[in-house]
């Protein structure tokens, strides 16, 4: 078909400046950059945080594949691939992006050297300066000559192939500082710690088993992050869905409770958002975690008592789609058709995790259930029965403490006792039986708020954290949530 048109290409120095706003941080940057490195089947990879003052550089050196000329030049071009085209199986990657938009976000200047097999050392550059101060609008790739990358090409001689990714000029981590400048250099030092802490989380599965992956950060090994602790969780039904005829396989877990673990590994285990944060989904893409802990907008909140559930879901790379993976590999939800499947096993893992402090909680309940304290209570009199406010509940008897007008909180009290409800309640009882519902039963936060203020009373009151807690199991309305109880106690006896 014959049309009339104009060709628009985009100004090189305007698109390249935006590209560097996907909103990577260092450490989902380095990840992507990692992923090409496993896609090339590097057996080793070398990250390397070299500080110079404004010169400060960070290299990722593989020992893969290697790129000769023409590939290095098709892998520097942005959108190398389409999204659209079928990769295979082990491949990392998807929108033939990541390694100049997860560069760039940090670095004005990549600088890719490369040898594979049967080919010369070969190298090209993407500078963010030289095209926009030479660039005039176009798309140009700098060939540096290899003199001036000599010791990388040796490198890579002596390894016998791979490829160096190298980012310098690196505005997003290093904003000022001269190479002598002790302070900017301890900044830049500690980013290692949590780029360390990221790749073992992302990589964890590449790094163990027979054929492992190492990985070192300015030569430490990477170690890995496991979230199920292996051997030491339970193991809930594995279960296989399938969407648009592929598989999908979904491994629930509901981890120990911290006295079933020393305290090293109970710290290790908490990962790096920490044990309520960490409890929810992890979806990998292979073996490539790309969500750790996060319930997938399914409509289900994070709660304390729920943290010993953790879910892995394996994903292969032909669902990228329709699990809306993004560019930087940080991010994916569920099509719709999957959720209810995934509620179901989000729900029943739940269950099973809350059982862990349910069952605590109701230990604890059963050694002291004689000294109970209600919040209500009934009282005959002259053959009419009345339902009175437990006046030596600790809430009950703090706010009176508190009120400046005693006289007009009794009164209150009275009020709500004598207007009590009870023939609607009766009624609707007699009507739909079973469906009065539990104190806070739809309120987790209510009920925290709640337990907080009384147990801060009771300490107030001189009682230990022991005490406490064992008061709080017996009172009501908490004694009807033993696991939410049991997991905010543990939260506090941890500080
Ligand atoms: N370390 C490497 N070793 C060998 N080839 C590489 C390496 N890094 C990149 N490549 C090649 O460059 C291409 C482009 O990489 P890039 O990261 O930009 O896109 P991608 O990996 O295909 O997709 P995505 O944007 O999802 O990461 C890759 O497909 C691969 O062929
Ligand atoms: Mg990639």
């Amino acid at each position: 078909m014959s049309a009339e048109y104009e060709v628009v290409s985009p100004d090189a120095g305007a698109m390249i400046e935006s590209m560097r706003a996907f909103g990577y941080d260092l450490a989902t940057a380095l990840a992507d950059l990692i992923d090409n490195s496993i896609s090339a089947n590097a057996k080793n990879i070398w990250v390397e945080f070299m500080w110079d003052g404004a010169e400060s550089a960070i290299l990722i050196v593989d020992d893969g594949e290697g790129m000769d000329e023409a590939g290095l030049v098709a892998a520097m071009r942005m959108g190398s691939i389409s999204p659209m085209v079928k990769r295979s199986e082990n491949d990392l990657g998807r929108f033939g992006l990541g390694l100049k938009t997860a560069s760039l976000s940090q670095a004005r200047c990549l600088t890719v050297v490369s040898l594979a097999n049967g080919a010369e050392v070969v190298t090209r550059c993407w500078d963010l300066n030289y095209i926009a101060e030479h660039g005039g609008g176009e798309w140009r790739l700098l060939k540096p000559p290899i003199p001036d990358v000599k010791n990388h090409a040796e490198r890579l001689q002596s390894i016998g192939k791979g490829t160096i990714v190298a980012l310098s000029k690196l505005d997003r981590v290093v904003r000022d500082g001269s190479p002598g400048d002790k302070k900017a250099e301890k900044r830049f030092r500690e980013r290692i710690d949590e780029v360390r802490a990221h790749l073992g989380m992302v990589f964890h599965r590449y790094l163990k088993g027979p054929g492992a992956l190492s990985m070192f950060i300015n030569g430490t090994k990477v170690s890995g992050w496991d979230p199920f602790i292996e051997g030491k969780s339970e193991a809930l039904a594995a279960e296989r869905l399938s969407y648009e005829g592929e598989k999908i396989q979904v491994f629930p877990f509901v981890l120990p409770h911290h006295s079933r673990l020393t305290k090293e590994e109970h710290s290790a285990a908490s990962g790096p958002k920490g044990w309520n944060a960490q409890q929810g989904f992890y979806v990998y893409r292979n073996r490539r975690l790309i969500v750790s802990g996060d319930w997938l907008s399914l409509g289900i909140q994070k709660e304390e008592h729920y943290k010993l559930a953790r879910i892995q879901i394996d994903l292969p790379n032909s669902l990228d789609e329709a699990w809306h993976l993004d560019v930087k590999k940080a991010r994916a939800y569920p099509p719709a058709a999957m959720r209810d499947d995934l509620k179901r096993i989000a729900r029943a893992t739940r269950d099973k995790a809350a059982k862990v402090y349910r069952h605590r909680g109701k230990v604890l309940q059963r050694k002291h259930a004689d000294d109970f304290v209600f919040v209500w209570s009934a009282k005959t009199l002259r053959g009419r029965t009345y339902y009175k406010v437990n006046r030596d509940h600790p809430l009950v008897k703090s706010v009176r403490k508190s009120c400046e007008d005693g006289e007009k909180f009794s009164s209150l009290l009275s009020m709500i006792e004598q207007a009590v409800p009870s023939p609607l309640i009766v009624i609707n009882n007699a009507e739909q039986p079973d469906t009065l519902g539990v104190p806070f039963g739809d309120d987790p936060k209510g009920l925290l708020q709640c337990m907080r203020e009384v147990y801060g009373i009771l300490i107030q009151e001189g009682e230990t954290n022991t005490a406490a807690a064992t008061k709080l199991a017996v009172m009501e309305p908490f004694n009807a949530h033993p696991d939410v109880l049991t997991a905010f106690l543990d939260e506090i006896n941890r500080g």
